[in-house]
């Protein structure tokens, strides 16, 4: 019999099963009120736009084309409206500035292989996206803490790196709406940021799925545009941009993209002409059509019923939560972060919360890359209507309050 351990690569054995993906499948048990998948709710989706589009190209003289190998940069059409949206963001760029990848899931692992060498250093939010802990930790690296509310000093951070054998390559965090905490950076937080990378010589991976998921408060700069203003234009800057079509259009369509200088789009160019030549033709020609017309309507009425979902959690937990308990007031996205009495363990609570109180969530290690954060836990808003959401965080609520009693 084959021995496989002996045959894997080394980065292969340092893949964690991924706790997100078996708590997917909670969604499908009618009994279990479901706060884990960080989903768009698949009721609003604008699937009569995307049938009309794939009819309209598939049955016009742009069907050959579409079903065509095609560019690996991405359909002229998609990355044209994405260069007028990264305007609207504040930042000037050009279609050489844009790489369509299929989803920005895929732009995170094309970032590991073009900067990551066996023992550098990454410096992500603590807690952050499990989906980049995984592209990244495939590349054999570090993660470092990055606290972009303290003061942040370069040389600690490039000793350890040193130490550690390899180099700091990039800053990856997600300024608008975070997975899993809900929480946006402010323009100071944003500045600081950027000026440590400048600091460290490092790349800035700014990713940002839930951009216009913004249900108040005032949008802050982007950080790829704050540094473009600072460093007189997108060529000389050192931000990489990884947008998606997942949280406002569809995921099911895998469609995300990277803006940044042009030197490095074209490197990363070169790395998906190896992976997958392109992302499908078909899919990008449709989204171009419905992005054109619907997106700026369709983010409009999905954020207030997002807006309201979100007001709803909010309220349940306000009511039904013990003390002890705090949670994050995000101004947009899908998650709320829940940290629990230090001596609770969300994942063992998970257990009893799906048997008994018929709750899903996903408990808050998944997020830490180090396994800390055991009293952690993120709640989704996005897929459940407000009465379910009540009745959720109701039962939720109550196991807690008894989980607690029973330790006193
Ligand atoms: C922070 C973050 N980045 C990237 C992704 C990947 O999104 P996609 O590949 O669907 O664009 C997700 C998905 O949940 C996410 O939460």
């Amino acid at each position: 019999m084959t021995t496989w351990d002996s045959l894997y690569a080394r980065r292969a054995t340092r893949m964690r099963a991924s706790e997100i993906r078996e708590l997917l499948k909670l969604l499908d048990r009618p009994d279990v009120i479901s706060f884990a998948g960080g989903i768009p709710d698949p009721a609003l989706f604008p699937a009569r736009e995307f049938k009309q589009a794939y009819s309209d190209i598939l049955g016009g003289p742009e069907a050959e084309r579409a079903l065509q190998y095609g560019i690996s940069e991405g359909s002229i059409r998609l990355r044209q409206w994405i260069v007028e949206h990264m305007g609207e963001l504040g930042v000037s760029c050009n279609l050489e500035n844009i790489l369509i990848t299929s989803g920005s899931q895929q732009g995170l692992d094309y970032i590991g292989k073009l900067f990551l060498s066996e023992d550098d250093t990454a410096l992500v939010q603590w807690p952050t996206y499990l989906g980049a802990v995984q592209a990244f930790n495939a590349y054999e690296l570090h993660f470092e803490r990055l606290e972009p509310r303290a003061n942040l000093d370069a040389s600690d951070y490039l000793a350890r790196a040193e130490e550690k054998g390899g180099a700091v390559k990039f800053a990856y965090l997600s300024p608008d709406f975070a997975n899993p905490t809900g929480l946006s950076l402010d323009l100071e937080e944003r500045k600081r940021i950027l000026s440590l990378a400048g600091d460290l010589a490092c790349a800035v991976i700014e990713d940002a799925p839930y951009q216009s998921l913004r249900y108040d408060g005032e949008p802050v700069r982007a950080m790829l545009a704050l540094d473009c203003d600072c460093n007189g234009g997108i060529e000389n800057s050192r931000t990489l941009y990884c947008g998606s079509f997942s949280k406002s259009l569809s995921p099911g369509l895998r469609l995300g993209w990277i803006c940044a200088a042009s030197e490095v789009i074209s490197r990363l160019v070169l790395i998906k002409q190896a992976s997958d030549l392109n992302t499908p033709v078909l899919n990008q020609e449709a989204m171009a059509r419905v992005a054109e017309t619907k997106f700026e309507s369709h983010t409009a009425r999905t954020n207030a019923i997002y807006r309201d979902r979100r007001d709803a959690m909010l309220a349940a937990l306000e009511k039904h939560m013990p003390a002890g308990t705090s949670w994050t007031r995000p101004e947009g996205g899908m998650f709320i972060w829940v940290e629990l009495p230090e001596e609770l363990d969300a994942s063992d609570l998970l257990e009893r919360s799906v048997e008994t109180a018929k709750v899903a969530f996903v408990p808050g290690r998944a997020f830490h890359p180090d396994g800390s954060g055991g009293n952690t836990l993120r709640l989704s808003f996005s897929c459940a209507d407000t009465g379910k959401i009540e009745q959720g965080i109701s039962r939720l609520g109550a196991l807690i309050s008894e989980t607690v009693m029973s330790r006193q």
